[in-house]
């Protein structure tokens, strides 16, 4: 079944670029997993059809990723302006309201997302999601000023119920550091919200950098299906 969702993966990677990148443009490059595959095809179309493309990464493993297969690396300083952006998601609903954050890199694929003219979604058939939260139940990503995850937990959870929970390392012992050194909370809740309030009243709070809540972003989402389609 993974296999399944690897290919998938690649199949809307393959078909966002084919579609939506052209000779000279400024390509904004998301993170995750699904991306590497995106990536591996930009830097394979570049090459043969001779492109001249530029990227701006959206996280350190974007910066790894682009460098790796030798594309060419910029920032918002000198293209504040992009052609189209193309990220992962972890969930996605009927209105392209995305769920993202599971790596941690909401911020920065945020900032970027919101300088493309076209900001396209790639993923596998289990992120489509009838509803935000239900299905993984990880929840929403809110990245945090350190100082102040306590009190945002509090006002979250008063303001909206649930539980938003300090996001833990793995191989380390202490909370997860985001590539801006700020850390996550994963916001678990019981009922499906109203997703434009949430999210501006959410960043509203004093300590908030962000939220995973992709509110009117997207303006398209290619899903890699079971059946090889897209
Ligand atoms: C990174 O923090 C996320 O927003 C990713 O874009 C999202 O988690 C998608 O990742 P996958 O492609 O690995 O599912």
């Amino acid at each position: 079944h993974s296999s399944m969702a690897e290919e998938a993966k690649k199949l809307a990677g393959y078909a966002a670029v084919d579609n939506h990148v052209k000779d000279n443009h400024v390509v904004g490059v998301g993170s995750g997993s699904t991306i590497v595959f995106a990536v591996d095809r930009l830097a394979e179309r570049v090459r043969q059809e001779k492109l001249n493309i530029v990227c701006v990464p959206t996280s350190f493993q974007a910066r790894q990723l682009i460098l790796k297969h030798g594309l060419v690396l910029s920032d918002l300083d000198r293209h504040p302006e992009l052609d189209v952006a193309i990220d992962g998601a972890d969930e996605v609903d009927a209105a392209l309201t995305l769920i993202k954050g599971g790596g941690g890199c909401l911020t920065q694929e945020k900032i970027v997302a919101g300088c493309a003219k076209h900001f396209i979604v790639i993923a596998d058939f289990r992120k489509a999601s009838s509803t935000l939260g239900q299905q993984w139940k990880k929840g929403v990503p809110i990245e945090v000023i350190p100082m102040s995850y306590v009190p945002v937990s509090r006002t979250i959870a008063k303001l909206f119920g649930g539980e938003a929970v300090l996001r833990m390392a793995v191989n380390k012992a202490g909370p997860v550091v985001t590539d801006n050194s700020n850390f996550i909370l994963d916001w678990k809740f019981e009922n499906p919200q109203n997703w434009a309030v949430v999210n501006t009243t959410i960043k509203m709070i004093p300590g908030v950098v962000e939220t995973g809540l992709f509110v009117g972003m997207a303006e398209r989402v290619y899903f890699g299906m079971e059946d090889g389609t897209v």
